[in-house]
């Protein structure tokens, strides 16, 4: 049965920016009520407005996802205010880049403390609504990097603390997708290429090279270049294409949500073809 969006309340991290705010936006376009949850509270506040502007209610609340006591705060303010919860996307989520050696243990523990249990956490408060309503929807956000740790070759050089982390929400998916699936809850990972965020900014950056890096993208001289002049093999999207990409493929119950033709062709190329692994996954645990 065709998902229904109308009447359905979402919480959504990292909601204040990039791909979180284009999913609240497209969502509440089709009905649904939205709780965004951010560390940015000047952004919260103006996608709020905006939500409230498309005739949906917004629940803005300050959050961050590393903090066990900030996401308790989010769940009991989102049952308390909008009575349930059905979809749940795990969405913020940070970069660090600099060579592996270079990177500090805390850097590490930031960048795995959001990216990968900044999820678990969410999975943590919410799960236990849903299983009791047994529905819901849950909705991870990886990374191309979560499927591959190697290209560009420069995600070789400087961005192993970033794939590490989206790997491991990859696979965090997948065993929800196996354990929930036949309890009635759904589950997708999104795994975006590029995006036109302001995830660069967001992120930290060590060593020479990565200033280099960083300096290139905080300038969007990468995210200006018009799309026609790309070169073929390098893809970027609006946050608001891949949204609705995202609810095209929440429609179709698909568990892998790969916006990027390019990276979908990668994985094809190195014969990692999750077409296999989703076919094995709706085959077995779908009723
Ligand atoms: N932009 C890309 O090219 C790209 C590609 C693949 C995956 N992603 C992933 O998409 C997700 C969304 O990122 P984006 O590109 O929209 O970037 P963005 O920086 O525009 O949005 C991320 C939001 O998360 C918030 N955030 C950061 N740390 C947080 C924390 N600890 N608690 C709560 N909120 C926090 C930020 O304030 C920001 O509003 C991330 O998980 C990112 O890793 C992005």
């Amino acid at each position: 049965m065709k998902l229904k969006f109308k009447g359905k309340i979402a919480v959504i991290t990292g909601g204040a920016s990039g791909i979180g705010r284009s999913m609240a936006l497209a969502l509440a376009k089709l009905g649904t009520d939205i709780v965004i949850a951010d560390m940015d509270d000047t952004r919260l506040g103006e996608v709020g407005k905006e939500i409230e502007g498309l005739g949906r209610r917004a629940l803005a609340v300050h959050c961050d996802v590393s903090k066990d006591a900030d996401i308790d705060n989010l769940a009991a303010q989102s049952f308390s205010t909008m009575g349930k919860v059905d979809i749940l996307f795990n969405n913020a989520g940070v970069g660090v880049r600099g060579l592996v050696e270079k990177v500090s243990m805390k850097d590490w523990e930031w960048i795995i403390g959001i990216n990968i249990l900044g999820v678990v956490r969410g999975v943590h408060a919410f799960l236990p609504h849903m299983l009791e309503r047994g529905s819901g929807y849950i909705i991870n956000t990886s990374s191309a990097n979560g499927l591959e740790a190697s290209e560009p070759p420069e995600v070789a050089r400087d961005g192993i603390a970033y794939s590490t982390s989206k790997f491991g929400v990859v696979g965090f998916s997948e065993g929800l997708f196996g354990y929930l699936r036949p309890q009635g809850i759904m589950v997708s990972v999104l795994c975006p290429g590029l995006t036109r965020t302001n995830i660069a900014v967001n992120s930290r950056y060590v060593g020479a090279e990565s200033e280099k890096l960083k300096k290139l993208k905080e300038s969007e001289s990468l995210f200006n270049i018009e799309p026609s002049k790309l070169p073929e093999e390098v893809e970027i999207l609006e946050s608001d294409d891949v949204a609705q990409f995202v609810i095209k493929s929440m429609e179709e119950n698909r568990f892998f949500i790969i916006p990027h033709k390019n990276v979908e062709a990668l994985l094809k190329s190195r014969g990692q073809d999750y077409q296999k692994l989703e076919k094995y996954l709706q085959d077995t645990f779908v009723k």
